[in-house]
């Protein structure tokens, strides 16, 4: 009985623990939102409406991660809530992840002129991606295109050869697809994209042993 006392008294510290380190976490994102909100290390920091940071959960299984965010994205301040975004989000629903399970950011927080992404502005952002990643310790990365594939395994074939198969990267596994704004684009290109999405379905439901 006393045991039993005490290992629940232990469960609900722990429990307690979690809960304070899931909310130090949180509030450690909302800092770095506010210092990205406020950069203006490259040109873009100028020529944005808004910086756009991430949306998901903070304690993410998995996060997804574009390129940079488009017209929709800079005025809203959120990532993937224009036309590429509905077409992500018709793929979370496919894979049946709840809110709590995961996050969507991209690897520049700035809308590039033209929507040309800029690699020496991404360099600039760099650290902002490796901040957010080490936060949000997500098990899986899902590199949306090219960019943010070569982002994340810069010694990664190109995106066509090894979207829609896992692969161990330096940061730990990704599940690389082609951009979702690639898909609405092709009729081709959205074939692969059911197809790859699919794949990730049923690697998703695999037991975790097995996972790579
Ligand atoms: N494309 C991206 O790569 N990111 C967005 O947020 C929107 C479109």
């Amino acid at each position: 009985m006393r045991t039993g006392r005490r290992a629940v008294a232990r469960g609900a510290r722990a429990a307690a623990a979690r809960g304070t380190r899931t909310a130090d976490r949180a509030a450690e994102l909302e800092r770095l939102a506010e210092e990205i909100r406020a950069c203006r290390r490259c040109p873009l920091g100028s020529s944005r409406e808004h910086a756009v940071v991430y949306r998901g959960s903070s304690t993410p299984s998995i996060v997804f991660v574009g390129e940079a965010p488009g017209a929709a994205e800079d005025r809203a301040g959120v990532p993937f809530v224009g036309r590429a975004g509905r077409q992500l989000d018709a793929a979370l629903a496919r894979l049946g992840l709840g809110s709590a399970e995961f996050g969507v950011l991209n690897v520049l927080k700035c809308r590039p002129p033209g929507n040309r992404f800029d690699p020496a502005a991404a360099r600039t952002c760099r650290p902002y991606l490796d901040r957010q990643l080490a936060l949000l310790r997500p098990r899986l990365l899902v590199p949306l295109g090219a960019k943010a594939l070569a982002a994340l395994v810069p010694d990664a074939p190109p995106i066509l050869q090894c979207a829609g198969a896992p692969r161990l990267g330096p940061l730990g596994p990704v599940f690389p697809l082609v951009h979702p704004a690639a898909a609405l684009r092709s009729r081709r290109l959205k074939e692969r994209w059911d197809s790859d999405v699919a794949a990730l379905r049923r690697w998703l439901a695999r037991p975790p042993l097995q996972m790579l």
